[in-house]
């Protein structure tokens, strides 16, 4: 697939056959998300494999509009390390980059993702670095959601046309 086909055929999936999707992919996958720019190149993101179902529940739960993790194979949490971090006020923008690449990368794989938004709601940020007990450094970001899709690009229009002007 080449790179203008990924972006404009990629959507968020959420009809799924119930096929097994391997871990080493999605690890593999993972990679292309480090390639992504950020600030000061600072790099601060650190992803996580969700293995277990009833981590997937506990997530599903977390949030109202997350009701489909339980049936994802896998889910991934997009956090960010303070530590690495040398402009907190880019880090919203590095990690939206990263996600977006590992969305396309899943793409080029056929693999069916959903990004779900976690930051900026602090309450639920913190459940969820609890939960998982993550360091303090550790701050959970964003969760993308993986699996086989039923193989239907979802139809995609873009809501106005005045999006692009010559200043
Ligand atoms: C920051 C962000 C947060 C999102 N949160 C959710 C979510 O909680 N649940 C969900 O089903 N989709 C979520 N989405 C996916 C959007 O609904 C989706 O990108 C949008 O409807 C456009 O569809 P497309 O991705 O197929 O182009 C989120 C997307 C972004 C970028």
């Amino acid at each position: 697939m080449d790179t203008l086909t990924a972006i404009t055929t990629r959507r968020s999936i959420r009809n799924y056959t119930g096929e097994e999707l391997d871990i080493g992919l999605i690890k593999e996958l993972l990679q292309y998300a480090l390639y992504a720019p950020s600030a000061h190149n600072q790099q601060s993101w650190k992803y996580y494999i969700v293995s277990k179902k009833e981590d997937r529940k506990f997530l599903s739960e977390v949030m109202e509009f997350w009701k489909m993790l339980p049936n994802a194979w896998w889910a991934v949490i997009a956090c960010f390390d303070k530590d690495k971090v040398r402009s907190m006020e880019f880090v919203p923008q590095d990690m939206w980059a990263s996600i977006q690449s590992f969305l396309l990368a899943a793409h080029e794989k056929w693999i069916g993702s959903v990004w779900l938004g976690l930051y900026p709601h602090e309450v639920e940020m913190k459940k969820i670095a609890e939960h998982f007990n993550f360091a303090e450094n550790v701050v959970p970001f964003a969760i993308i959601s993986l699996w086989k899709w039923v193989w239907e690009l979802p139809e995609k229009t873009l809501k106005d046309e005045w999006k692009i002007e010559v200043l």
